[in-house]
């Protein structure tokens, strides 16, 4: 989805830095690309250009854990069994909504494959974003490694909003016209930041969403 949703920010218009890691997948044209391939490093990028943004979307579905060693040289086989000891990920999302100061529009994904909704919601409080995108990833019919999807979409205060199946593209446009209404109530920064399982965008100096009340 986040390059679906980098390509229909830059047919809007927008200026869309999209942060990603290795996939099967050619970068919009137009936009920034910013090519990472550990989650530390998203962490690092996606800060880097959030507080220039306007809106961060994050898609990226980063690796909960991590290896806790890394060996300079080949791990030589040893025994029928072994164990690798894993550590916890940062969470980048998690650490843009702790942001007491956070002047951008913060939007996270969930994929979910049981009682979606109520799971989502639960990240959308816990995370503190703005809105959360719930997505049912128990079929294969849609979802990841797929050109459709379906989406439902939760805000803080407000009746949930639905976007049946359909391709991701279309689901994109829709999504990026639901951010700018919602920023253009919240934020007159200037730039934009998406992320997904391996990328995130941002959209800078061109973008215009007016300002709102503090
Ligand atoms: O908790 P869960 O991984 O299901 O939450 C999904 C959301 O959190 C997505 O928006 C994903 O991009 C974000 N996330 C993150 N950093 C992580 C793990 C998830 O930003 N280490």
């Amino acid at each position: 989805m986040g390059y679906a949703i980098a390509e229909a920010a830059v047919e809007t218009g927008h200026d869309v830095v999209l942060i990603s890691g290795p996939v099967n997948l050619t970068p919009p044209c137009g936009a920034k690309f910013v090519l990472v391939s550990t989650s530390d490093e998203m962490f690092d990028a996606v800060h880097q250009h959030a507080d220039k943004s306007d809106v961060c979307i994050l898609c990226a579905a980063v690796a909960d854990y991590r290896p806790a060693n890394i060996s300079p040289t080949k791990i030589k086989k040893r025994g029928e069994r072994f164990s690798l000891e894993l550590i916890r990920t940062r969470d980048i999302l998690d650490s843009l909504g702790r942001q007491p100061d956070r002047q951008f529009l913060l939007i996270g994904f969930a994929a979910e494959t049981n009682h979606v909704e109520e799971n989502a919601a639960q990240k959308l409080r816990e995370k503190n974003c703005d809105i959360i995108i719930a997505n049912d990833v128990s079929s294969t019919k849609s979802g990841m490694e797929s050109d459709v999807n379906e989406v439902t979409i939760l805000f803080q205060n407000g009746a949930p909003q639905k976007i049946s199946r359909a391709p991701k593209k279309i689901i994109a446009r829709e999504l990026v016209k639901i951010f700018t209404k919602f920023a253009t109530k919240m934020f007159d920064k200037k730039n934009v930041t998406i992320t997904e399982t391996q990328l995130s965008e941002v959209i800078p100096n061109s973008s215009p969403f007016p300002r709102i009340a503090d």
